[in-house]
């Protein structure tokens, strides 16, 4: 689908690991270099034409976020590095200052490192607790398995919506319903979901989203944090510097700006944020819910082809999402990888940022293939020809 859009594409590769980042059409790159060349000044400072042009082209990425996770709010938008600064604003901007000793946190071995690194950072300043949902056979979250965790000194939960080793989906809506009716807050990583899915936070109803602009064909060095506003209203910045303030004496006072900015120091990734608009933009263009669906039909394409390999073992063939995990038996991920990447295939082998998953999947690595809308069913049977052969893979690994 659109693989003309993609100046990549006309090199000579398969592209197969979406999860760690995305390629970018020529109308997010054109975007960018539009900034640069024809209006290239800072945001929100300026009284001359082109910076107005700049606030117009940033302000406008943030209606265009706020419509397509249909936040209530413009200013519950907030533009950060990317998913790991907004999870870590969450922790520390907002928890920090909520948690008490013994409050619990629960999340769960599949969370990428930046969904429980910056818990793990929290609980030893507030002396709180991490508790794990245990997983079920298919390396899920179920809610029986979830509500065995909370106590009542449970405060928040904090799931990615769909993890990025096993792709596994979870039914963040109903943990959403069960968490507020006994006060705890859910923080979502989208990360993995918000490129390739519809995401409506209010009719999930969560408290906090993250997600960033690289994984759904943006730039790399820019995300969103969204929290509902009152929420948002209570977290304390993490930068302090310009921008950000309204005022401040020699008395050591400081008062600062209003939402979003008051969240937003310093000069911002501007070209960043203009890319992430133009991306939202084609994403919408193409409709998020074809994507969906398009990738469904390629997973499950994938996952046929590979089940009837017997040296294959797929560690995830039930999930829904399009992030497939496997090994080949006897032969350690990273050169299954080196040599895919011999013929031009880029998968991604290891542990995937995710170092407590193998307590329960139990292996340590994995390859895995996370696709998007361009990829196809021509690039799976190539692949499937490639793997086909364990003789061949043996000889040619390294
Ligand atoms: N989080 C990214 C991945 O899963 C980098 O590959």
């Amino acid at each position: 689908m659109n693989r003309k859009d993609f100046p990549m594409l006309t090199k000579d590769i398969i592209y197969f690991d979406n999860g760690a980042t995305t390629l970018k059409p020529y109308a997010v790159i054109d975007k960018i270099v539009d900034y640069y060349e024809n209006y290239s000044a800072n945001a929100h400072r300026g009284d001359y034409d082109i910076s107005l042009k700049v606030d117009m082209a940033y302000e406008n990425t943030r209606e265009l976020v706020k419509k397509f996770i249909n936040a209530r709010y413009t200013k519950e938008i907030i533009f950060t590095s990317g998913a790991t600064q907004s999870l870590n604003m969450i922790a520390n901007g907002f928890f920090s200052q909520y948690l008490e000793p013994d409050d619990e946190i629960i999340i769960t071995k599949s969370e990428h490192a930046s969904n429980v690194i910056p818990w793990f950072n929290l609980v030893q300043k507030c002396q709180a607790k991490i508790k794990y949902v245990e997983l079920d056979k298919n390396h899920k979250v179920t809610l029986s398995n979830l509500q065995k965790q909370i106590t009542s000194k449970t405060k928040v939960i904090s799931l990615a919506a769909i993890t990025n080793v096993v792709g596994d989906i979870r039914p963040i809506k109903e943990i959403c319903q069960i968490a507020h009716q006994k006060n705890i807050f859910v923080v979502v990583d989208g990360a993995q979901s918000v490129p390739h899915s519809l995401t409506d936070v209010q009719e999930l109803d969560c408290d906090f989203l993250a997600f960033s602009a690289h994984k759904m064909c943006g730039p790399t060095g820019v995300g969103v944090l969204y929290g509902k506003i009152e929420l948002l209203e209570h977290m304390v910045p993490q930068n302090f510097g310009g921008g950000m303030n309204e005022t401040f004496d020699n008395e050591d006072s400081v008062f600062l700006k209003e939402l979003p900015t008051r969240l937003e120091a310093g000069t911002p990734n501007i070209a960043g944020v203009i890319g992430l608009g133009a991306a939202i933009e084609y994403l919408q263009d193409i409709g998020i819910n074809k994507i969906a669906s398009y990738e469904k039909e390629l997973k499950s394409y994938f996952i046929e082809k590979l089940k009837l390999i017997p040296h294959i073992k797929l560690i995830n063939p039930d999930s829904d999402s399009g992030i497939i995990a496997f090994n080949v038996d006897g032969i350690f991920s990273q050169d299954v990888a080196c040599y895919l990447n011999k013929y031009h295939i880029c998968v991604r082998a290891g542990n995937h940022c995710a170092k407590i998953l193998k307590d329960e999947v139990g292996v340590t690595n994995t390859c895995r293939i996370s696709l998007y809308f361009y990829n196809t069913k021509d690039e799976i049977d190539y692949v499937i020809e490639l793997l086909k052969d364990k003789d061949k893979i043996i000889r040619e690994m390294i």
